[in-house]
């Protein structure tokens, strides 16, 4: 989509659709708003005064006003008045946007009071995010838009610059919703793998993807454990990203689930629903939207990515409940139940990222169907031995609209782990604490490090519409994480 920022002059801008935020209370003067409600003789006042709109935030009213080129007119609301926020330049854009694409409009011109170059990345963001929808399987689609303007009084050159990095951004968490969309017959682990290297070569990382035989030199007996039942072999992608390789900067460490589909294996899921378990690869997406928006970042600091990635299937090579495997620090795992796959492929990775000596290392996962259960869907399940990075990661999430709620995690529910066979059993086949415990499995090979794990089962997927996501998969943790590192970066300057 092109989206380019114009000087205003909002009567003969000709557009089907013509967006305009309204804050609470009068119309102020000087504000795109005032301007509209001139050329359309009293429109917006006449909507104001009706009592069917108020200008709080997320309301919006559609208008035919005479005195504008604009096909249609959406007046959107910005909530109380006062400077425009990240949060309400992002929520009006992406509900612009969406409505725009709802009413096969073309092309869409936003008009916002006053943005400072924060606020335009904002609205780029939510522009992008508000339009897209995977459509790759439609045979027929709701045209997209094919141009969209974001005007204002003063089109400067970094607010320009601004508008494009929050086009990056948007356009990062729309391919990590693609992935995590994508039917897991065509997105294999070998695919997976391609996309990566795809990414990793846009922004100048160095990508490795370790075969099936690397992961057999490596150890990494619990990754080839998931991935033995599947014709479609398993691997693990390693993403590295470093500004100036000779100086010696400290590594932060972002592991994704990658599995591309879960049937449980032997241990098979349960029918209903199962068609969604094609975006158990979420916590893998959302690390490659991070990397697609590395170009957004100036980071001080090396940043790795893991995916550890297998297709959990049944077939006759398949694991069997029973059977048990070495993880690459030499733990053995009773495989109690083949469908609590993630942790057995974060284990390894988590033991990988050792040999980095990471400043702090998160992993992201569709982990537990029990994390629903706990928090429902509006927040992911936090879990850490650190902190001040939970605190970090909080309060990043908080800003993205990405919600994280603390859970428990230590040496209890770890005891529960401990096996008879092995040293440990990958489900303890109680449903109680269902995601502190596989938390607690992760805890073990997190050993020593500034770890932090976000359980993403109960956020990665939209249930009901919304301006910033259709349904489906939508890519959880891109925006967290890019806002996480933003902050850490500036706290290091
Ligand atoms: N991928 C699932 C978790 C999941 C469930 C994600 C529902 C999204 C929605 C994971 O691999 C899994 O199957 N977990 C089991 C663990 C159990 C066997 C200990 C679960 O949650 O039932
Ligand atoms: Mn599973
Ligand atoms: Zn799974």
């Amino acid at each position: 989509m092109d989206i380019a920022l114009r000087p205003a002059e909002l009567a003969t801008r000709v557009t089907g659709l013509l967006a305009v935020g309204v804050h609470e209370g009068a119309l102020r003067r000087g504000t795109p708003a005032a301007e509209l409600d001139v050329a359309s003789k009293g429109a917006l006042k006449s909507l104001l005064g009706s009592g069917d709109f108020a200008g709080r935030a997320g309301e919006t009213a559609l208008l035919y006003p005479g005195g504008v080129k604009a096909r249609r007119v959406l007046v959107v609301g910005l909530g109380p008045a006062g400077e425009l926020s990240e949060r309400a330049a992002f929520a009006a854009a992406a509900t612009a946007s969406r409505r725009a694409r709802d009413a096969a409009a073309g092309t869409l011109a936003l008009a916002l009071p006053a943005a400072t170059d924060s606020t335009m990345r904002a609205i780029g963001e939510g522009v992008v995010l508000g339009h897209h929808r995977h459509t790759a399987y439609l045979t027929s689609s709701k045209p997209p838009l094919t141009r969209s303007e974001v005007v204002v009084a003063h089109a400067t050159a970094s607010a320009k610059a601004a508008l494009a990095s929050g086009v990056t951004r948007g356009e990062a968490v729309s391919l990590a919703r693609d992935l995590a969309s994508t039917p897991g017959q065509d997105l294999p682990p070998a695919a997976l793998a391609v996309r990566a290297r795809e990414v990793a070569k846009r922004v100048g990382a160095k990508a490795t993807v370790h075969d099936v035989a690397a992961l057999e030199r490596l150890g990494m007996g619990l990754v080839l454990a998931v991935g033995r039942g599947s014709p479609n072999p398993p691997c693990f992608i390693e993403l590295v990203h470093e500004k100036k390789k000779a100086a010696k900067l400290p590594t932060v460490v972002v592991i994704g689930k990658g599995v591309t589909f879960d049937t449980g294996g032997v241990s098979l899921k349960p029918r209903e629903g199962m068609s969604k378990m094609k975006y158990d690869m979420s916590g893998a997406a959302a690390v490659l939207g991070l990397f697609a928006s590395l170009d957004t970042l100036s980071l001080p600091f090396r940043l790795v990515g893991l995916i550890p990635s297998a297709e959990n299937v049944i077939g006759s090579r398949a694991i069997k409940p029973g059977d048990v495997m070495r993880a690459m620090d030499g733990t053995t795992v009773e495989m109690t139940n083949t469908d609590a796959e993630g942790r057995l492929l974060l284990a390894d990775a988590l033991v990988y990222a050792r040999r980095f000596s990471p400043v702090a290392v998160v992993d992201l996962a569709t982990l537990t169907g029990a994390i629903s259960i706990a928090l429902g869907r509006h927040a992911a399940g936090l879990f850490a031995t650190d902190d001040a990075l939970a605190a970090e990661l909080r309060a990043a999430g908080e800003e993205a609209g990405e919600r994280l709620w603390p859970m428990p995690v230590g040496p209890e529910y770890l005891a529960e782990m401990r096996g008879e066979t092995a040293d440990l059993v990958n489900s303890n086949e109680r449903r109680e604490g269902g995601s502190c415990t596989a938390a607690a499995f992760l805890m073990h090979f997190a050993k020593g490090l500034p770890w932090a794990h976000l359980d993403i089962a109960s956020t990665a997927w939209t249930y009901v519409e919304r301006p910033e996501s259709s349904k489906g998969p939508n890519a959880f943790g891109v925006r967290l994480l890019v806002r996480w590192l933003e902050a850490r970066a500036a706290a290091r300057r």
